[in-house]
């Protein structure tokens, strides 16, 4: 969902504008002052207070980047994880996909450098076929040549909807399309996307979405989400945990609860996030012991591993 722009305000609010004329935004926009003085702010205040005890004191503040996320996507917060970048976004969703030797990924042409590095990993160390997509005649995705190439081989498909380099934008909801009715993943990139074009998840019908803090959204660096649709979470498996994500229930036997935080105890405050999140006692953080974010749906098997340390 997107408000209408409101110009002027954002003028008025942005402190940077008075200083140069800023054409960055792809980059990383002026954030404007409501922004900068809530990090500042918050930074002052764990200055003075120290970080756990401002993170307790602000937790339903942090908590509201996950219903911020779900209005922005048009979803529900549990499906929204926070992450530290677009980068660490799309990975953790890409690598919790358990793609075997001969099977395909489908790829637009305008992949973000990062996630090619990725496919291509992937490729090497699992035997994973990386199709790439052709263009059509206006540079966008041939969603004709994508629906072609569809068959049982093909576990995901990949697309950028904004790439950062020129203007392309991609057809992402007809993509979504043929995902959908094939009932293949779509792992959509919308970095450059968000906070400039209605970004909905529904519409668009794509099942992973990654998207960065700091371009369009305008708000700090250093934030990101993660978005993973409900239905899809049981077949993911996160290539990596820790006590952020998991509660530690033995070093014996199987099962760790999926709700975050009891691996904390002991520690007053120690922050939490979800299986997909990472956690950040920064303003910008949004994680805090009660995210609902991807509970109930997976599994750790601690059998047979030496006693981790829970300090
Ligand atoms: C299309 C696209 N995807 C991903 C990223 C990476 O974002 P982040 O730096 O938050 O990982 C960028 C950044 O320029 C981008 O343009």
């Amino acid at each position: 969902m997107v408000a209408p722009f409101d110009l002027a305000r954002a003028r008025l609010e942005t402190r940077g504008c008075n200083e140069l004329i800023h054409f960055n935004n792809a980059g990383a926009a002026l954030p404007p002052a409501p922004v900068a003085d809530a990090l500042y702010g918050y930074l002052r205040e764990e200055e003075l207070q120290g970080g756990y005890e401002v993170m307790d004191r602000r937790s339903a503040e942090l908590e509201h980047f996950y219903t911020a996320g779900a209005r922005l996507l048009n979803c529900t917060p549990g499906e929204i994880a926070f992450a530290d970048s677009a980068t660490r976004a799309w990975n953790a969703a890409f690598y919790a996909l358990d793609l075997r030797p001969g099977e395909r990924i489908l790829a637009g042409s305008a992949e973000y450098g990062s996630n090619l590095v990725a496919l291509l990993h992937r490729a090497k160390c699992r035997g994973v076929e990386i199709v790439w997509v052709p263009d059509d005649e206006h540079g966008q995705i041939d969603v004709a040549a994508l629906e072609k190439l569809i068959d049982p081989r093909v576990k995901l498909i990949c697309l950028t909807q904004v790439p950062s380099g020129n203007g392309l934008v991609n057809p992402a909801a007809a993509v979504g399309r043929i995902a959908r009715g094939a009932g293949i993943p779509l792992l959509l990139d919308a970095c450059q996307a968000l906070g400039q074009l209605p970004v909905d998840v529904q519409q668009i019908g794509c099942d992973l979405l990654c998207g960065t803090g700091r371009k369009f959204l305008r708000g700090p660096r250093g934030s990101g989400l993660l978005y993973v649709r409900r239905a899809l979470l049981e077949r993911l498996e996160p290539a990596e945990l820790n006590h952020h994500a998991a509660d530690l229930l033995s070093t014996e036997t199987t099962g760790c609860a999926p709700t975050p935080g009891a691996s904390n105890a002991g520690s007053a405050a120690a922050p939490a996030s979800s299986p997909w999140g990472w956690p950040s006692t920064m303003p910008w953080g949004g994680a805090s012991r009660s995210s609902p974010s991807a509970s109930g749906v997976w599994r750790l098997n601690c059998a047979g591993s030496s006693p981790p340390s829970t300090a």
